[in-house]
């Protein structure tokens, strides 16, 4: 590995290789998405908790000071939205230019496998990796499932993982399914998990964070279920706990417990 690519690559996964990446790129297909709505006031309090941002272009200018010294994981896929049956439809809106020029640590673009535009998603992928080749700067592949969610099983993810991985992804980014560790053994580059829609309870969430990891996940790139918590900072700290202490379920809970009555 080229020297920028390590280096950056070592900025996203700390000295134990392991990652808490926060996502707050969710409104550039759904808009201002609840507890986002005024992006700075919900990003910034979490950002000393956060080892990277994942970010659009445009939140990252407008509403995060570039006094902040976070790698920024830069979103760079887009043209759908929520209103839409078919997500699937994106293409690249980020050059690598403006992306080097708002100094990304990496550069993100999701792939819809099985999907009307499977094709033109992997071709996105692969062309965004032989530019970011270039300038040694990592990619994160999201394997999206737009709104069928019970795609989400071993088989599926497995699939659009590896091929993320085959075509050149450096990160790839998937939900936590039953057979994770499947998942896990078959993608050899680094996976992170999302959360997903809001969960029902702080538990369940602490619950894939701690499975993913204890299944070979590198960590997490979680939004909705940190930021949309009445308790973000006690979320983000416990499930830091369990990705880079090796909290156990009920530890991290516990903290969890104590940050919210502390009222973080
Ligand atoms: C899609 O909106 C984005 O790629 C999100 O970054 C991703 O889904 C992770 O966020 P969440 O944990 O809210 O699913």
């Amino acid at each position: 590995m080229d020297w920028g690519m390590k280096n950056r690559m070592g900025r996203i996964f700390k000295q134990d290789g392991r990652t808490v990446m926060l996502a707050v790129d969710h409104g550039y297909f759904l808009g201002a998405v609840s507890r986002l709505e005024e992006p700075r006031r919900t990003i910034e309090p979490l950002i000393p908790y956060a080892d990277s941002l994942m970010i659009t272009r445009g939140v990252l200018r407008n509403c995060i000071d570039a006094k902040y010294n976070i790698p920024i994981v830069l979103r760079v896929s887009g043209g759908n939205s929520i209103l839409d049956e078919d997500l699937s439809n994106e293409g690249l809106t980020v050059s690598l230019q403006d992306a080097l020029r708002l100094n990304a640590c990496a550069v993100a673009l999701s792939i819809y496998v099985g999907s009307p535009h499977e094709h033109q998603t992997l071709v996105n992928l692969a062309h965004l990796i032989n530019e970011a080749e270039n300038y040694g700067i990592p990619v994160l592949a999201v394997t999206a499932v737009g709104k069928e969610l019970e795609k989400r099983d071993a088989k599926y993810l497995s699939l659009s993982c590896r091929i993320a991985a085959e075509l050149g992804a450096h990160i790839v980014k998937t939900y936590y399914c039953e057979d994770f560790d499947k998942v896990v053994k078959s993608c050899p580059v680094p996976l992170v998990i999302a959360g997903g829609p809001k969960m029902k309870s702080e538990l369940d969430v602490l619950g894939i964070a701690y499975n993913a990891i204890a299944s070979g996940a590198r960590g997490v790139d979680m939004g909705r279920n940190i930021w949309q918590s009445k308790w973000p900072v006690a979320m983000i700290s416990a499930i830091r706990s369990i990705v880079h202490e090796g909290a156990s379920i009920g530890k991290a809970t516990h903290l969890f417990e104590n940050l919210k009555a502390k009222k973080k």
